[in-house]
């Protein structure tokens, strides 16, 4: 399908770029992730309150990683809550993907790494822990692919799904940086990047004015 037929219609802010990664640039991606896990681990993080887990792992990099446990509940923070070392450097080519789509004049401070085993979700939720929120969220899909679904600014409003692939950039911005979203499932098999199959997400953001 051409770029501007797969153009879905959706809330200004809102930003839908399929396949704006190549085949050859995911790869690489997923070699470069796999550095920055080797440093940071995954983790299971785990929600506030009632401390139960999350299905999807998690890390970071950048000078702040976005961190939730039991006591203290979903912050940024500038080391990794298990090796309690600083999260490893944003790597080049994402800061460059920034730089050309976000808009932003600052570079991002964090970037969240998601991994998605083949039963792991996301429930709604708005990203609204960063303490300025004229940058975009930049998110980008690597392997099996997701059914994302987005909302309006309540929880309440109608929300849409789309199917997520590998190589696929979403943005969040404007009046749609607070809109809630969520993974409902992933779809096991549809990607050949990872070997072990699953889904890697990668949140680029931008924590302080
Ligand atoms: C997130 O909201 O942090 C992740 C969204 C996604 O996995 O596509
Ligand atoms: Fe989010």
């Amino acid at each position: 399908m051409a770029a501007a037929t797969a153009e879905i219609s959706l809330q200004s802010g809102l930003r839908y770029l399929p396949g704006r990664l190549s085949r050859a640039e995911q790869e690489n991606l997923v070699e470069i992730i796999r550095g920055v896990v080797a440093e940071a681990p995954l983790y299971v993080p785990v929600m506030p309150g009632s401390g139960r887990p999350m299905s999807v792992r998690m890390t970071n990099c950048g000078p702040l990683g976005w961190v939730t446990d039991k006591e203290r509940g979903y912050r940024y923070q500038p080391t990794h809550p298990v090796t309690g070392k600083p999260w490893p450097d944003i790597p080049e080519v994402l800061l460059d993907l920034w730089r050309e789509l976000s808009g932003h004049p600052r570079d991002p401070e964090a970037c969240l790494v998601n991994f998605y085993t083949d039963d792991a979700k996301m429930g709604l939720h708005q990203d609204r822990d960063e303490t300025d929120f004229s940058a975009p969220v930049l998110s980008i899909s690597l392997g099996d692919t997701c059914l994302f679904r987005i909302g309006g600014l309540a929880r309440t409003d109608r929300t849409k799904s789309l199917k997520l692939e590998s190589g696929d950039v979403f943005l969040l911005g404007g009046e749609g940086r607070l809109c809630f979203h969520g993974v409902d499932r992933i779809y096991p098999g549809t990607s050949t990047l990872l070997k072990s199959g699953g889904r890697i997400n990668l949140t680029l953001r931008r924590v302080n004015p």
